[in-house]
């Protein structure tokens, strides 16, 4: 089958009801507030500034997520299922960029005015994506978002949870999330394999290879 499966509307039918199951789902179970769930009282002050560091080139890659955005929707936007998931996408990593910057001016790795900088930094160049199609882009996200799930977690594991439970609770609860945004698109991949497998394993080979 080779049609162009954005426009079709069995199709996009099965993607919204992949967004409808992970909604639901992180209603459920994966909500979590900045404000009450992060325990910012048990902030060390004493990590190693390594692993600041890391935060900070973390929260780096968060902090385009205006980019992602605007460079996603627009190719999405007549579908519903996959135009309003990267609507609450961009809600759920909005959260990640603003506990890893909370906790890196908390924690005093960072100065107002040293974070200030890193902010800057980032929206002084446009993200550009990577892949030239909604369907290339998919298989792209697949792979970034597994690779960041592992990322989190490699970092988290850099120190105890008393080092620091305040960094150790944010990477689990972050960790989750992209956990839960891999599982959304590799769901959105296998959808994509059944409508064009040929044209969908030229895009996971481009980008696996790339
Ligand atoms: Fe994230
Ligand atoms: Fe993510």
């Amino acid at each position: 089958m080779n049609r162009a499966p954005y426009e079709d509307a069995e199709f996009d039918k099965e993607i919204y009801q992949i967004f409808r199951d992970f909604f639901n789902l992180a209603e459920k179970k994966r909500r979590w507030s900045l404000e009450h769930d992060i325990p910012w009282d048990k902030c060390s002050k004493n990590l190693n500034p390594a692993i600041a560091d890391l935060v900070e080139s973390f929260c780096a890659v968060e902090l385009f997520l205006p980019d992602y955005l605007s460079s996603m929707l627009p190719g999405l936007r007549s579908s519903r299922g996959a135009a309003w998931f990267m609507c609450n996408w961009g809600y759920e990593e909005s959260k990640h960029s603003l506990a890893l910057g909370d906790w890196l001016l908390k924690s005093g790795m960072r100065t107002d005015e040293q974070f200030d900088d890193v902010q800057r930094m980032c929206v002084q160049h446009e993200w550009k994506p990577p892949m030239d199609s909604p369907l290339g882009m998919a298989c792209y996200t697949t792979a970034q978002e597994l690779a960041t799930a592992i990322s989190y977690r490699r970092l988290a594991a850099h120190f105890t949870p008393q080092d620091d439970p305040c960094l150790h609770r944010l990477l689990e609860l972050i960790t989750i999330d992209e956990r839960a945004h891999f599982g959304f698109y590799r769901k959105m991949v296998a959808l994509h394999l059944r409508y064009d497998r040929r044209g969908t394993l030229e895009q996971l080979r481009r980008v696996l290879n790339n």
